[in-house]
């Protein structure tokens, strides 16, 4: 049957426009993928994947994200602790680096091997009352180690350089102004060198963003509680020393206010904005669960069934903060995010997991956990 050119025009034309539409396809898709992390699988470098929130994070991101592959840096510091990732250590798709931040070598070496897509900065010093005694290695730590990474990104290419920051660069709040929040515009007002450490990495974020184009987002969280939180901190501690029959030192008067985060939810909260963020983005982390410090001791002691005689005020941290407390609406209109463990059930979960994990932080307490690189990996091969 003979085909009439006029009659197969329609045809024709329906063949090129779906070639048009499937090159537009092709266009967009390389569009998103420049501004969208998301099912994209990535290499991410987690440093401070040995302490608290960064094992939090690890874990989440290897199960939300099987595919993708994570890479830990960390020193292993007193607050580092390799046995909390002996679940992923044999992991095809994790690889544990002990180096410092601050090894501008070191890191470069293993920016070379690894070409990572995103960095996720959680190493820190991280304790205030340290700060308060030594304020040098907070300085080291937090400013130099946060430009020597970013300077590897600059060097060797990022689709994403993310800083784990705090709502404690915002300073603090009156007591007796509930109305007042932090937000991201709120200036930078620090009062311990912790504090001022991270906003001084704050600022050299935001400055290697304008100066460079580093393709950069920070987010700034307020406290966090849960599992695997070394017991230097106000929770673990109170849970240790309750457990002990010890007291239970409450600085001054015990009414000053921190706005608790159950730590997978601020885990959730940064997966979200590494991959979905627009650069240069700033997001405040915060469920609203303010409490003083006072109650959260006496709801330990209740939990625990141990009497508030335990309970010793002690003198007051030096320059201590009176109030935190973050409004997190914008994370909450640009990505989706809400907090999701309610205050009353977390702060059960956490004493819980204290209770049936007690090997882990009673080895901290005795130093032993020190000596669990030497023994598991003094003799392996060390990767960089
Ligand atoms: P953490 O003290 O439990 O862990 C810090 C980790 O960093 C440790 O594993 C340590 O070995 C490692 N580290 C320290 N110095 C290092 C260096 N020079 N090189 C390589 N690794 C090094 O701290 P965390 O509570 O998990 O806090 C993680 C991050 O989150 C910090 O940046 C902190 O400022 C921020 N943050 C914490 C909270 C909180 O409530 N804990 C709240 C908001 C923000
Ligand atoms: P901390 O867990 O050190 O976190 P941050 O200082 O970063 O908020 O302390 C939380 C609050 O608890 C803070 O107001 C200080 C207070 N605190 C005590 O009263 N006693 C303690 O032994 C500790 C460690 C903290």
């Amino acid at each position: 049957m003979a085909i009439n050119f006029y009659d197969s025009i329609p045809s024709l034309f329906l063949l090129w426009l779906k070639k048009k539409q499937y090159r537009i396809k092709i266009k967009i898709t390389v569009h998103v993928a420049d501004f969208n992390n998301e099912d994209i699988i990535m290499k991410i470098i987690v440093t401070g994947g040995a302490g608290f929130i960064g094992s939090n994070f690890i874990f989440y991101e290897m199960k939300a994200h099987p595919e993708d592959t994570i890479i830990c840096i960390d020193s292993l510091t007193y607050a580092g602790n390799l046995s909390t990732l002996e679940p992923v250590m044999k992991n095809d798709h994790f690889r544990f680096y002990r180096t410092d931040i601050r090894d501008r070598d070191a890191i470069y070496r293993i920016f070379e091997d690894e070409k990572p897509d995103i960095v996720v900065n959680f190493a820190a010093e991280s304790h205030v009352d340290r700060s308060i005694e030594n304020p040098t290695i907070f300085l080291e730590t937090n400013i130099i180690g946060t430009s020597v990474l970013m300077d590897a990104c600059r060097k060797y290419g990022i689709r994403r350089y993310h800083q784990v920051s705090t709502d404690e660069v915002y300073g603090d709040l009156p007591l007796d102004r509930p109305d007042l929040f932090f937000h991201e515009d709120t200036p930078i007002h620090t009062s311990s060198p912790y504090s001022t450490s991270k906003a001084s990495a704050d600022l050299l974020v935001m400055a290697y963003h304008r100066t460079y184009g580093l393709p950069v987002t920070i987010s700034r969280c307020s406290n966090n509680y849960g599992p695997y939180q070394f017991p230097e901190k106000l929770i673990p501690l109170m849970i240790a020393n309750a457990l002990a029959d010890k007291p239970l030192p409450v600085y001054g008067e015990g009414k000053n206010v921190r706005d608790w985060l159950y730590v997978e939810d601020h885990c959730k909260a940064i997966d979200l904005i590494i991959r979905k963020a627009g650069d240069g983005e700033t997001y405040n982390i915060g469920g609203h669960n303010e409490m003083a410090n006072i109650d959260i001791v006496k709801l330990i002691c209740d939990y625990l069934d141990k009497p508030y005689s335990l309970i010793k005020h002690v003198e007051d941290r030096k320059g201590h903060d009176q109030r935190y407390a973050i409004d997190p609406t914008k994370i909450h209109n640009d990505l989706g995010w809400l907090p999701e463990t309610k205050f009353a059930d977390g702060i059960k979960k956490t004493i819980q997991w204290y209770l049936d994990n007690k090997k882990w932080w009673e080895d901290i307490i005795s130093g032993d956990y020190m000596n669990y690189y030497e023994k598991m990996y003094g003799n392996r091969k060390v990767l960089s």
